[in-house]
């Protein structure tokens, strides 16, 4: 989730960019850049100083050449290329004219790169967006003048884009796009901007206007238009926005953890995204182990901490379902100290949001020292555990604030499962038109998920029906325990409130004694081949006074016979449940604390980091 801005016609133009960068920070970036283009010319500095980049970036920027009336500003999240200043944006073509900056993963990159190499293009970085610099400037050969240019370069690209183009040899002009990732257009008298959103210009425009999918826009200092991929003339819908700053960084949401939860359909989309060679092998991010390797291994442990390693207990069930390969799981904190066995062939994955946090981190070095293969599963690029590691899977959730983890968790048991599906590739475990099946199906379930997130307001009339309620047990079985573990911590870190995921079938071996009027059970009842059994655990709390949430699919008919609040979500595959599931139980545990005060960003004691043992 990189930030954009660009502007044309400011009296200012790198004051305007150097202040939208710092004001688009919380999207988070590894690096940070500006292009300034004007008398012919193109300027251009990068930093990569990881959250100092941009500060960085303003001190490069001392030695800028004044008068330039035209340019742009990017900062990076790495999804493609170490974060290093060779890889920051913006891209310059061969002849240094043309500057681009993009937000998004240009699937097709691969060839593009191949084809345009083979025509005598010079690469400098290893990004995916550097290919669009040199279609441009093949354009602009050809005689396009800049907009055209940049409509039939993306049509041959296929992904997700947010860009903006500058070029020196036609002033005053910034042509820019979007497809999926967001992108905004501020005007003001004799100036035009755009953003990736509208934090970054939100003290300079006066007049706000969305860029819809496969539009492109001509900004200049008079104005603006807008036209789509085929050419014709469209109009960009005008937005009214009467936030204030720190709103606007949150989206309009009331805080990060609201808009979090909301982002969860396009985290689950960008992990997913790009993950297929046109052989139809799975691929990643960076496997330094070979298919031969992964195709022996013998015994799989998953490391992770608090939500993550609730998401690596869901893939536990998938590795050992469809690849047949043993698995086990382990608090990251405990497997250091337990003297585990490492035998030829142990496969240890680490899984962290963070990619630093300690006791995942040092799990896995005491893998590697004991003879490991590790791979990474983290949200942040070259972070700590990813550095370290043989093979990495990035999750592409973009940067999580709230120390509360939603979206990651989602896009960790998808990328998760992509590697137990590429695992039962290797192995043969699985034919590869089922493959093919669970890949797609993997792909449907961002809409599952955004159809669960429309049915907020049932969730909170249930949390405010049990605004009173002081203890809570979740329950599940099969992946719908490490469901009700993260449903449960959900509720616990959010509203200080005790709340205790169990396997279903452990009620009656103790906890079961806990259960009487007041204590609320909310149970995942959403598998149909555990759903009789499910039924029966609810029927048991419930005749002991216990008031009963069932997460249930649409079509169950039986379910409110034994429960006294039913929250509905979309059927869907079993093993994809947990990323559906999971949603009411994010919007109730927010639901409740808010109704509590608590501070949902914020809770007390908890940091979103623990880089401490
Ligand atoms: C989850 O909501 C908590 N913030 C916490 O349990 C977190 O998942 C844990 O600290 C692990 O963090 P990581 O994913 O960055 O390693």
């Amino acid at each position: 989730m990189c930030g954009i801005i660009g502007v044309v016609g400011a009296p200012d133009t790198l004051g305007t960019l150097l202040e939208g960068l710092e004001r688009l920070e919380y999207r988070g970036y590894d690096s940070a850049g500006v292009a300034l283009a004007g008398a012919g010319t193109t300027w251009r500095a990068r930093a990569a100083a990881g959250t100092e980049s941009v500060a960085a970036l303003v001190k490069e920027c001392e030695s800028a050449p004044m008068g330039f009336s035209t340019g742009l500003g990017h900062t990076r999240w790495a999804t493609h290329g170490a974060p290093e200043a060779v890889n920051a944006h913006p891209h310059l073509d061969c002849s240094g004219h043309i500057a681009i900056i993009h937000n998004g993963i240009i699937e097709n990159h691969s060839e593009l790169r191949e084809e345009l190499l083979a025509r005598g293009h010079v690469f400098t970085s290893v990004t995916d967006s550097e290919v669009l610099a040199h279609l441009i400037e093949e354009a602009r050969r050809d005689g396009q003048d800049l907009t055209e240019a940049v409509r039939t370069s993306l049509l041959v690209i296929s992904g997700a884009f947010a860009i903006a183009v500058l070029d020196a040899t036609e002033p005053d002009v910034i042509v820019a796009a979007r497809r999926i990732s967001p992108l905004v257009v501020g005007t003001a008298p004799g100036i035009t901007y755009l953003a990736s959103d509208v934090p970054a210009i939100l003290d300079k425009a006066s007049a706000f206007y969305a860029v819809n999918d496969d539009e492109v826009v001509r900004l200049g200092p008079e104005g603006f238009r807008a036209i789509d991929l085929e050419g014709a003339p469209v109009r960009l819908r005008q937005l009214t926005i009467d936030w204030d700053l720190e709103t606007a960084e949150k989206g309009g949401f009331d805080d990060f953890m609201a808009k979090e939860i909301a982002e969860q359909p396009e985290a689950l989309r960008a992990t997913l995204l790009d993950r297929r060679r046109r052989d139809g092998a799975i691929c990643f991010d960076e496997m330094k182990i070979s298919d031969d390797e992964l195709r022996d291994v013998k015994r799989i442990v998953l490391v992770a901490a608090g939500t993550s390693y609730h998401a690596a207990l869901v893939a536990k069930y998938a590795i050992e379902r469809w690849a047949r390969v043993s698995c086990e799981v382990d608090i990251a904190s405990e497997y250091r100290y337990r003297d585990p066995i490492v035998e030829i062939g142990t496969l240890v994955i680490g899984v962290s949001q963070s990619g630093e946090t300690i006791d995942t981190i040092q799990a896995t070095r005491e893998a590697q020292r004991r003879g490991a293969r590790v791979v990474a599963v983290a949200n942040v690029v070259d972070s700590s555990l990813a550095r370290e590691a043989d093979a990495v899977i990035y999750t592409r959730a973009g940067l999580e604030v709230s120390v509360a983890s939603t979206k990651a968790f989602v896009a960790q048991v998808a990328a998760l499962e992509l590697f137990a599906l590429r695992l039962a590739q290797l192995r043969g475990t699985l034919l590869e038109r089922d493959v093919e099946a669970h890949y797609r199906g993997l792909h449907a379930v961002g809409a599952q998920v955004q159809l669960a997130l429309s049915r907020r307001a049932d969730v909170e009339a249930v949390a405010a029906a049990l605004a009173g309620a002081r203890d809570f047990f979740y329950l599940g079985r099969h992946v719908g325990y490490p469901t009700a573990l993260e449903g449960a911590l959900k509720l616990k870190e959010l509203t200080y409130l005790h709340a205790e995921g169990y396997p279903a079938g452990e009620l009656k071996h103790g906890p079961l004694a806990l259960i009487e009027p007041g204590v609320v059970v909310l149970a995942v009842a959403t598998d149909p081949s555990m759903h009789a059994k499910i039924l029966s655990n609810l029927a048991e709390v419930k005749a002991r006074g216990a008031s009963v949430v069932a997460i249930a699919t649409d079509d169950d008919e039986v379910i409110s016979a034994v429960a006294d609040f039913v929250l509905r979500v979309p059927a869907t595959e079993p093993l994809f449940a947990p990323m559906v599931d999971i949603i009411p139980q994010q919007l109730f545990a927010y639901a409740t604390a808010r109704a509590l005060g608590r501070n949902v960003d914020r809770p007390r004691n908890l940091a979103k980091t623990v880089t401490v043992e």
